[in-house]
């Protein structure tokens, strides 16, 4: 493999911009608009729905990967019949890109997840038997993301908006402790690694913070996350870095929530912590190089996200105060609410980590520490 093509323009495709320098590999990325935030790396504009731009697209690289979820799994089906290998396979990508099907395909291998059924309008009653009664968690299988399209329902009027955009998932509101995230990587040939377990704190159903490894997580704890991550990433043949997004429970247990199957927002703390970080390794797994050593630099290492956009202006200030801390601007057009960026501080003791992390976003946001 000597180009890697990126489907989408987004922060993470961005960010496997200089991962690929290092490792040599050349990068092509089909990008949205002219003013992606990857755009650097961009050798295309255009609309990933449109089969024919695809193509030729496709049969300027060796391999196809993503920046995002949203190509239609026939799409891939026609890139693959092209010649060109996609990674991750739309067999397994196709649990990313609905939460129903990814419940069932779960529900096959035995994974742990929260109690779930399917409902329409005509079937809500019986569904929401099979969730435990109000309040539970309603999704919309496809399209939502930071939160968009998931929903705590207590009365069946949060729902009336919902029913003509067809079936609708249930969960049991699971009463978790704190959500988790395993990350890990999986080559063509099987070879498997995951990073530590990392503890993510969502503001909003928005990931806020990430804490690197999950504090106070056991060595047990940590076991079962992998042995999770691994028999998805077995079952499915995933190829490429794989982030389960996990609930523990009161009693120690995990459940899964959701997948991705691209870098995540839960490992970019990674990158300055670990010795191989997830961009690099997605990229080495989908170029079938072997695969980096996953092992921490630091003990501690904590993540915050930045959002919006006069943030950024303010990094200066911040970097003056706190030069320890690295901060990841993804250029992107101001929108309130975007992820604009993130600033990830390491370190020897987690709680000195998270202040420091803290204080340089709240100057970044706020322009005061
Ligand atoms: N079954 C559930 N019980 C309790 N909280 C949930 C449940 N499902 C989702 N959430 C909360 O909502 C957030 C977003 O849900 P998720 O399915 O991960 O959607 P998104 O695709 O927007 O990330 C989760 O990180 C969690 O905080
Ligand atoms: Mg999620």
């Amino acid at each position: 493999v000597s180009v890697v093509g990126v489907i989408g323009g987004g922060q993470l495709a961005r960010m496997m911009i200089p991962a690929a320098v290092n490792l040599g590999l050349d990068i092509a990325v089909f990008a949205e608009t002219d003013n992606s935030s990857a755009r650097i790396g961009a050798t295309y504009a255009g609309d990933y729905t449109d089969l024919s731009q695809l193509l030729s697209f496709a049969a300027t690289v060796d391999v196809v990967t993503f920046d995002h979820e949203h190509v239609p799994v026939a799409h891939l089906e026609a890139l693959q019949a092209q010649g060109t290998p996609v990674f991750p396979p739309p067999r397994a990508l196709a649990l990313t890109h609905n939460k129903i099907v990814m419940r069932r395909a779960l529900a096959e291998i035995g994974v742990p997840q929260p109690r779930w059924s399917v409902a329409t309008q005509a079937t809500r009653d019986e569904a929401l038997g099979e969730v435990g009664g109000f309040p539970f968690i309603a999704k919309l299988p496809v399209g939502g993301y930071d939160g968009k399209g998931v929903r705590l329902v207590t009365q069946w009027e949060d729902l009336d908006d919902w029913w003509s955009t067809g079936e609708v998932l249930f969960e049991e509101a699971v009463d978790f402790t704190r959500e988790i995230a395993q990350l890990s990587a999986r080559r063509p040939s099987g070879h498997w690694v995951p990073w530590a377990a990392v503890e993510t704190r969502q503001e909003g159903g928005v990931c806020a913070t990430v804490l690197c490894p999950a504090p106070g997580f056991s060595q047990a704890a940590h076991d079962k996350a992998r042995d999770i991550a691994r028999r998805i990433a077995e079952a499915y043949e995933v190829v490429g870095v794989l982030a389960v997004e996990l609930f523990e429970t009161r009693e120690g247990g995990l459940l899964v929530n959701e997948l991705a199957m691209r870098p995540h927002n839960s490992g970019h703390v990674l990158t300055e912590q670990a010795i191989t970080s997830q961009f690099e390794q997605h990229l080495r797994a989908v170029a079938d190089y072997p695969l980096g050593s996953t092992e921490l630099q630091r003990p501690a290492g904590v993540m915050v996200n930045v959002f919006g956009d006069a943030s950024i202006t303010r990094y200066r200030d911040a970097a003056e105060e706190f030069p320890e801390v690295k901060f990841h601007s993804y250029q992107k057009a101001p929108r309130p609410g975007r992820k604009a960026g993130h600033l990830v501080a390491t370190g020897d003791d987690m709680d000195t980590v998270f202040d420091t992390a803290v204080s340089a976003w709240s100057m970044v946001e706020h322009g005061k520490a």
